[in-house]
């Protein structure tokens, strides 16, 4: 697959007017989006990461980060269609490991919908590694969370 990588994206604080546009990408991107109310809840949660993609003033795609003493947990990340396949999320993956090697974490994990083959492709290419799974973790449909974790080198 040819692949063109997007110019001129900045990784920013995801701020509160930005819900709005995140909350149209979360709808279109999960069956069960996250609604407003819960990204306002993460962006005034001290232990949250919360980043955005921007490409030419448009957000392009988030990620958000839960840190509890030496561990990140990522809780959500999503691309907008129109520029997915650029590097955005790889992006966002890139920062977050960077930040949290900064901050001292030691392990990385996260759930993923077990048919979603794009993105556990994708945290492979990262070295993240599958150590086990969540029956029934999601709905809409029902289905099994894969879990994966990262461990950062020191
Ligand atoms: C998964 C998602 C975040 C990927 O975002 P993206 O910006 O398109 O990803 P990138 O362009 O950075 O690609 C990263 C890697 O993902 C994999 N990937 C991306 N698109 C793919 C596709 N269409 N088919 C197969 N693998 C793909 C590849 O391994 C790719 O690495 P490569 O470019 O070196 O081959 C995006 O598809 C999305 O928002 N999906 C809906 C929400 C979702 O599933 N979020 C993850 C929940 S855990």
């Amino acid at each position: 697959m040819v692949r063109k990588k997007i110019e001129g994206m900045v990784i920013d604080d995801l701020k509160e007017s930005d819900l709005p546009e995140v909350v149209a990408i979360e709808t279109v991107s999960f069956t069960m989006p996250w609604s407003e109310a819960l990204f306002y809840n993460e962006i005034h949660n001290p232990g949250s990461i919360l980043k955005v993609a921007r490409v030419n003033g448009r957000i392009a795609g988030y990620i958000c980060v839960n840190q509890i003493i030496d561990e990140g947990h990522i809780l959500n990340l999503a691309v907008h269609p129109e520029f997915r396949g650029t590097g955005i999320a790889s992006s966002l993956i890139e920062y977050v490991i960077h930040y949290l090697k900064e901050k001292s974490c030691r392990f990385i994990f996260l759930e993923v919908r077990i048919s979603n083959e794009t993105a556990k492709k994708m945290y492979e290419k990262f070295d993240f590694e599958v150590i086990g799974t969540r029956k029934n973790y999601y709905l809409l449909p029902v289905e099994d969370a894969v879990i994966m974790t990262l461990k950062l080198k020191e």
